[in-house]
């Protein structure tokens, strides 16, 4: 997910282009970079860097006439395909044109193969050069901007969001959509565009969103748009009353909502590059057939939200692939001189940032032991995936909020997509299983976590009773208990309620002395093969004066004759029961964290910088 912005019109465009960038950071921030208008011999000025705005504004310190152009864009990057550079950083320059993109072209191989045949050699590992370079070869036969742009669209598989200058045009942007978002306004002193409302309030709150199959022409002028006939499209706009803060969170009051609300996109985008013929399919080494089967054990290894991952993963993968795994709090892994297989382990670092440097100096710690490393990690370029022998992002987009939402789902998805991957190579599984069990987590999964989010106000309406107490226990059996220790981490860390997680069936052995009159306990129960017992646990508390709140399914409910007070029933999984895998959890983990949410909402707490936290934990 990257920002874009283009100003075109009386005044210079460069600040224009800085303050639009600096409205778009949150859509992606390991890159940046400007092109400007100049006219004369060379009519385009590109200044691009890795890193964040500033090192831009340093950057352009030295090129002075950058200041002088009326026209320009310009681009904040969340690298989804090549490191965060400066060759990488946007815009991509070619012979005819200067481009920026927001999306993923899925056959951008295809595309790299045509231009080394056609002798043109790209300088960046993007998908959006290669795009660039199809829409300056197509404008090289017509000279027509509309049109090489529409016959560029027909040639590409997957979403952009494209700003361009052409360099015969330099007073012109161009601009054309598919999926990804591009907005348009006119202003008192010129016209923009921008791939999201904030960096245009400045020059309108009339704004118009670009359709697709649409070129969108600027001019300082105006603003108009043609369909492929060349007809004329209109543009209506809507009167957007937010600020920028409200409009860089999408009208939500805080990240972490819009975060938890972006888990049915975050799980499609990443899951779906990984699926080929309805079976997992990483292009990784590590994870082709033989390697595979050399693996005798695996280790997860992460810190706080990115460790309770790992226990899903760990339960996934010993349940359907019986290959034994150890989770480990990364910050203790490397202090207790552990036992490692180089021949046949593989070490998996689950990390949203890539930057915790307890998990860095875990994997450094792996990979001077000789043992293969995985990492499974969110921001592309970090440190974590950079050191790592390889390493499989998920595709969640920037996570602001300090608390992990989609992350953690996303990295439960591709774990069990890794689980059932191992479980086809071993032959734990037929392709029939595992095809049944990918369709699932591809189509039901989505649609239940979505469902879930349609629940949000009867969540909030549980939460009067929780968001007065000063302790809570999260207790469940199975994969219910993983999933309890992140949903009691999401509640200390956003509520400061201290909570606590423990095995439904471990209460008994010392901790129930803490139940008394009106204690709050969570039950989670979403594994059948284990509900009975954890119902004995919530009769066990109950019988102490423990006021319990259950969050179960349905069919659950019915089977056990729960009675619907203080139960929470998620949305089912159509298929859940015929299938091995526990994929309830993702609903349970959406149902946790607008828990935790609608908690912290109701006790006045900070959202996105809850005390004492930091996004990323730098610092050992
Ligand atoms: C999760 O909500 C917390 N912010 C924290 O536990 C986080 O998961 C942990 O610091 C690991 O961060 P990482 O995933 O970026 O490595």
């Amino acid at each position: 997910m990257c920002g874009i912005i283009g100003y075109v019109g009386e005044e210079h465009a460069l600040p224009h282009l800085l303050e639009g960038l600096r409205t778009l950071e949150y859509r992606g921030y390991d890159s940046v970079g400007v092109t400007v208008s100049l006219g004369g011999e060379e009519p385009l000025l590109t200044v691009k860097t890795k890193g964040k705005l500033r090192e831009l504004t340093e950057k352009l310190k030295t090129h002075p006439a950058a200041a002088d152009g009326r026209c320009g864009i310009g681009h904040t990057r969340w690298a989804t395909h090549g490191a965060p550079d400066d060759k990488n950083a946007h815009p991509h320059t070619t012979r005819h044109l200067s481009l920026v993109h927001n999306g993923i072209i899925e056959n951008d191989a295809e595309l790299r193969a045509e231009l080394r045949e056609a002798g043109i050699s790209l300088l960046s590992d993007t998908d959006t050069e290669a795009a660039a370079w199809l829409l300056d070869r197509l404008y090289a036969d017509s000279r027509d901007p509309v049109d090489a742009l529409f016959r560029t669209a027909e040639r590409l598989r997957g979403s952009y969001a494209f700003a361009v200058i052409f360099k015969d045009r330099p007073e012109v942007i161009y601009a054309m959509r598919r999926d990804s978002p591009l907005i348009v306004a006119r202003g008192a002193q010129g016209c923009a565009l921008a791939s999201d409302v904030p960096a245009l309030l400045r020059h309108s709150r009339a704004c118009a969103r670009l359709p697709e199959d649409t070129v969108a022409i600027l001019r300082r002028d105006g603003i108009h748009a043609v369909n492929r006939r060349g007809f004329a499209v209109s543009l209506p706009t809507e009167e957007v009353a937010w600020d920028t803060e409200q409009a860089q969170k999408g009208g939500y009051a805080h990240f972490m909502r819009k975060e938890i609300d972006e888990q049915p996109d975050a799980l499609r985008r990443t899951l779906s590059p990984r699926i080929r013929d309805g079976l997992p399919h990483f292009s990784l080494p590590s994870l082709d057939t033989d390697r595979i089967r050399r693996v005798r054990s695996l280790r997860m290894i992460a810190c706080g939200t990115a460790m309770h991952a790992g226990l899903v993963g760990k339960r996934l993968i010993e349940q359907l692939a019986r290959l034994p795994v150890q989770v480990e709090i990364a910050s203790e892994f490397r202090y207790r001189d552990p036992l490692l297989d180089p021949a046949g382990e593989l070490c998996v670092f689950l990390s949203q940032s890539g930057e915790t440097a307890d998990t860095l100096a875990a994997l450094r710690h792996a990979r001077a032991a000789g043992v293969p490393t995985l990492a499974i990690v969110n921001v592309v370029g970090s440190s974590v995936a950079r050191e790592a022998d390889e390493v499989l992002y998920t595709l969640a987009g920037p996570e602001i909020a300090v608390a992990s939402t989609k992350a953690y789902s996303v990295q439960c998805a591709l774990l069990t997509l890794l689980a059932l991957r191992l479980a086809l190579v071993n032959g734990r599984m037929t392709e029939e299983a595992v095809r049944a069990c990918v369709r699932s987590l591809c189509e039901d999964v989505p649609a239940a976590v979505t469902a879930t989010l349609a629940m949000s106000d009867r969540i909030a309406a549980l939460v009067p009773p929780l968001a007065a107490c000063e302790h809570l226990y999260f207790i469940g059996r199975g994969i219910d208990a993983d999933l309890c220790t992140e949903g009691s981490l999401k509640l200390k860390e956003i509520s400061y309620i201290h909570s606590e997680a423990y095995p439904a069936g471990e209460l008994k052995h010392g901790t129930i002395s803490l139940i008394e009159e009106g204690t709050p306990v969570l039950a989670l129960m979403t594994d059948p093969s284990l509900s009975a017992k954890t119902l004995t646990a919530i009769r066990e508390v109950r019988a102490r004066g423990a006021h319990v709140l259950t969050v179960t399914t349905a069919a659950l409910a019915d089977a056990l004759s729960l009675s619907a007070e203080n139960v929470l029933l998620l949305p089912a999984i159509p298929s859940a029961a015929a299938l091995p895998a526990p994929f309830a959890l993702f609903p349970a983990a959406c149902a946790l964290q607008l828990l935790a949410y609608h908690t912290a909402l109701a006790r006045g707490c900070h959202i996105d910088q809850p005390r004492n936290l930091a996004k990323s934990v730098t610092v050992e």
